[in-house]
Formats: C-alpha cells, structure tokens, sequence
C-alpha cells in the first residue's frame, strides 16, 4: 500500500466520512512521494489554458493568463507555454500555483487509485504548489471531500467546524455570507508535513497557511452517488407518470395533484428496483484512465495473457451488484457466480500474479473460462496488467 490509512473501509465510514477530519501522520514513506522532477514534468503537461484546469492564485485572487502564459505558433498550430519568468516572479511573490483534474500521470494516478480504492468512488486530483508566507486563499470550505497529501514542505491548516453541513456543487463558501464561519474556536490547528494525509469532509472550514517554505500537497477529491443525485435521476423518471406532466393552476386548484405527485415521486425513490438501476447507471457513466497496453492487445497474434502476468483491478471504483454484473468504463459485463473469488482476489491493493491466481481452480474447463474473462476485462481497460 502506498498510503497507510490506519482504519479499516467500515471504521473509517462510521467514524470520520463525511463526520470530521482525519490527520494521519507519516501515512506516505518519504521514497514513494511525487519527486521536484514529476511535479516539474506534470505541470506543463496540464491544459494550461483551461480556466478551471492551471490556476495561479494571488493575494486571494486569480491572475488573468496572460500574466504568466505565453501563446506561439509552432508551425501553424498555436500552443500555450508557462512565460517562465513571470511565474517565478509571481510565486517568488507568494503566488500559489495549483493544477486540476490531473490524469494520466502515473506517478500521481497510484495516489487516486489507491483513494479510489479504498472508498470505492471516482476521484479528481489537484495539486496546490507554493513558496513564502503569502496567504492565497481566504479561509473557506470545498464541495467535495478530499484527502490531501503533503508531497514537499510542510502547511499549516487551521480547520473550524462546518456552518452548512455536506454541501454540493452548486454551493460555495464565498456566496453564502448566511453561514459564516466562527474563527473564535478553531477545531484543529495542524502543520501538515512531508508524507502526512488529511481527510477533511466537504463543508468543512479551513485556513491552509503556507509557512515560509516550499509546500506541495495533492489533493485528492471524491465523489461518491449523492443523495442528490439520485433526486436528480428520480425526476426524469417520474414524468413517466402522467400526473407529473399535467399543468399547474393554483394551489387550492391543484392540492389533489400535487398529493398524488407526492406519492408516485416518493414511491419512486423508495424502489429498491429504482435505487439499484440508479447505481449502475452512475457507476455506468463514470471511465477509469488507464496506460494503454499496445504491445499486447492491439497485436492480432496475442489472444492470451501471457503466464508471468500481474493482474488487479485499476480501481474500486467499478460496481458489482447483487445480480454478478461488473459496470465500468461504459460496459456491463455478467460474472458468473463461481468467478466471484477471483473477483475478490483482484480486489486487494496490489495486483496479482496469474499462477497465484489460478492456484485454487483445478477444473480446466473453469481455469480457461476464468483466463477469458481475465483477458476481457484487460481488454476493455477494466483491468490493468504489467508482464
Ligand atoms: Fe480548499
């Protein structure tokens, strides 16, 4: 494991999730932690252009792009870089430079597999990088929870409890002078340092400090079905009922209509049929990015995993229902029920070998079909392998 979290899935989910914060000390050894090189190679490689993805943030406001990126035709095609001297100036200054919704970096996809396994959700990645004492942010709280994971340097975060609880996407602490926060009694007052993880749950306010020196954490957001969500999917589905589609007049007209709508809507949520077809369609939508394996699928002559191969699941963040279906990456696949303990197997944390895995079958028959399988699901970027 890459990060020790120091609870088991049901301790942690009865405990801390969406409850109160969590500090882990030392959860990440120093050696597995993103080096000056990754972060260095990461950043350019970000949409720079995006106004949600590269951020440079200073003096609790957001800089306009050109204050540090530079536009040029590369024979014909026009590309973004950073204008170097400008954002060494800026953060020199004590700007805080922060990138979102990183993928496809492997040495800090590990980091979001390994939160995405352990919940069993998808996740989004950020990194947050600064120098000097400078105060970028004000104090706030985040629509997501996150787990953030001191990479370089140390923070100080001042945490005060939340004033509206779990809060969503379309909330933000900036637009909601209703709820503010009570700085009089700080909740924690912690120095996040190398290799140290905070869960804090969304809502949650916080005041990160940089401390004079070099800070980089990644924070790792979740994002599980809410009950919001499936409020969401209910409505589309209630105008099946023609009540839902009738015209609205006056209250006293309409008091009998509005009964009836709130029977066939709360009937509808409370449908176990509806709540699990909810699920799968969640989990449905969702993708998992995944180095491609060239060499080995796109070539005509292999139809097999070769022996010495090592085989888990990319992330837990796929969904097996009652009925031995797996869904991910946009497919639906029927497991049957024999195949259910290698599933199991290819739940843990590290990935497996192929002879390991196949030890406890002795009928052949089983063995290729369990083969079949394993092949399908690496095929379609469910599984991931290394040879
Ligand atoms: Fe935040």
């Amino acid at each position: 494991m890459l990060i020790n979290i120091p609870v088991s899935v049901k301790q942690f989910r009865e405990e801390y999730f969406e409850q109160k914060p969590f500090l882990i000390k030392n959860a990440v050894k120093k050696e597995n932690l993103l080096s000056w090189k990754h972060i260095n190679e990461i950043l350019p490689r970000c949409n720079l252009i995006s106004e949600s993805k590269i951020k440079l943030m200073y003096q609790g406001n957001k800089l306009a792009k050109e204050a540090y990126l530079e536009q040029y035709d590369d024979l014909g095609t026009i590309r973004y870089k950073f204008h170097q001297e400008s954002l060494y100036n800026f953060m020199r200054a004590g700007a805080t430079l922060v990138a979102n919704g990183i993928v496809n970096e492997p040495h800090l996809d590990i980091f979001c597999q390994e939160i995405s396994s352990f919940l069993g959700c998808h996740t989004f990645a950020s990194l947050y990088i600064a120098f000097n004492s400078e105060r970028s942010f004000k104090n706030h709280w985040d629509s997501r929870d996150i787990f953030a994971i001191q990479m370089k340097g140390r923070k100080r975060w001042l945490i005060y409890k939340p004033t509206f609880p779990n809060p969503l996407y379309m909330h933000k602490s900036k637009e909601m002078p209703l709820y503010q926060c009570d700085t009089s009694e700080v909740y924690m007052d912690i120095m996040l340092e190398e290799g140290d993880v905070l869960y804090l749950p969304r809502g949650w306010w916080h005041d990160p400090i940089p401390v004079g020196e070099e800070t980089v954490h990644l924070a790792i957001g979740i994002f599980p079905p809410y009950a919001n969500n499936y409020l969401n999917w209910i409505t589309k589905k209630v105008v099946d009922n023609e009540v839902a589609r009738k015209s609205l007049h006056s209250f006293a007209q309409d008091e009998v209509l509005l009964e009836e709508l709130a029977k066939v809507t709360s009937d509808s949520i409370k449908d176990r049929a509806n709540y699990m077809r909810f699920l799968e369609e969640f989990y449905d939508s969702k993708r998992i990015e995944s180095p491609l394996n060239l060499e080995i699928f796109a070539n005509h002559k292999n139809t097999s995993l070769s022996e010495d191969t090592k085989i888990g699941f990319i992330s837990k963040n796929h969904w097996h229902d009652k009925y031995q279906k797996i869904i991910a990456n946009g497919y639906g696949i029927a497991i049957d029920e024999k195949f259910k303990p290698i599933l199991e197997h290819l739940q843990q944390p590290s990935s497996i070998a192929l002879p390991d895995l196949l030890n406890s079958i002795e009928n052949e028959e089983d063995k290729q079909s369990i083969l079949d399988l394993l092949w399908s699901l690496s095929y379609l970027g469910i599984l991931k392998i290394q040879s």
